[in-house]
């Protein structure tokens, strides 16, 4: 419907990347996302019924969502191409960290990061609706946001009040989990270098 669509893209909205670990790891671009409810902590968003996502995390029911900052729309457009690699390889190209309750890849330099176990799937069209419970949510990097408004990548004009300066290497806790490749460590893992550091990953 051209009117939906046209209306659609007259509200802004950040872009993130939702990624699961599990049997079918990967990563797709979103901006179907929003905040539900604070008690209980939720979250949601839309997966189209055609995208690889929709499979895998109906399967792990569990998914990370990665806030991407203003420069990061090369991340946007990657986990948006269709002829991305399929499993880890579509990660080796960035640097990421695997979340340490979903084992899904949160990706560094993000604005925040949540880590969510579905509470429920609603089918919903084309689309269906990943209710998700908040396991973790953590900020990072004190940047611009990237921005999606009338069909096209932008910049927020100011940095939202995140964790100010990056925050000293850290290594995962446990070191790699949950997957059998760990060759395909994204960058970050490989040089156990994060950028993040927050809170909630202790020093391994
Ligand atoms: C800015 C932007 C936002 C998007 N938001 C969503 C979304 O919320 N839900 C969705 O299913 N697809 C969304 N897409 C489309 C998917 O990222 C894209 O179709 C992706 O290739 C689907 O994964 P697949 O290649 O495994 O099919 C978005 C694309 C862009 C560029």
């Amino acid at each position: 419907m051209a009117d939906l669509r046209r209306v659609m893209s007259a509200f802004a909205t950040g872009v993130t990347v939702i990624t699961v670990s599990g049997d079918q790891p990967g990563g797709m671009t979103a901006n179907a996302f929003c905040s539900v409810s604070l008690d209980p902590p939720l979250a949601l968003c839309c997966v189209s019924r055609e995208s690889r996502l929709h499979e895998a995390l109906s399967a792990d029911g569990r998914f990370a969502v990665s806030v991407l900052n203003a420069d990061q729309e090369h991340v946007a457009r990657h986990f948006a191409d269709h002829a991305r690699p399929h499993g880890w390889a579509q990660f080796d190209a960035l640097e990421w960290f695997p979340g340490p309750h979903t084992g899904a890849p949160l990706l560094t330099g993000a604005l925040g990061w949540l880590e969510c176990e579905v509470a429920q799937e609603v089918p919903a069209g084309d689309h269906s609706v990943f209710i998700g419970g908040v396991l973790d949510a953590v900020r990072g990097a004190d940047l611009p946001a990237l921005v999606f408004l009338d069909g096209a990548f932008q910049k927020s004009s100011r940095a939202s009040p995140g964790l100010g300066e990056a925050p000293a290497p850290r290594r995962p806790p446990g070191g790699v989990r949950g997957r059998d490749r760990p060759a395909a460590v994204g960058a970050a893992g490989r040089g156990n270098t994060w950028s993040t550091g927050t809170r909630h990953f202790p020093d391994g």
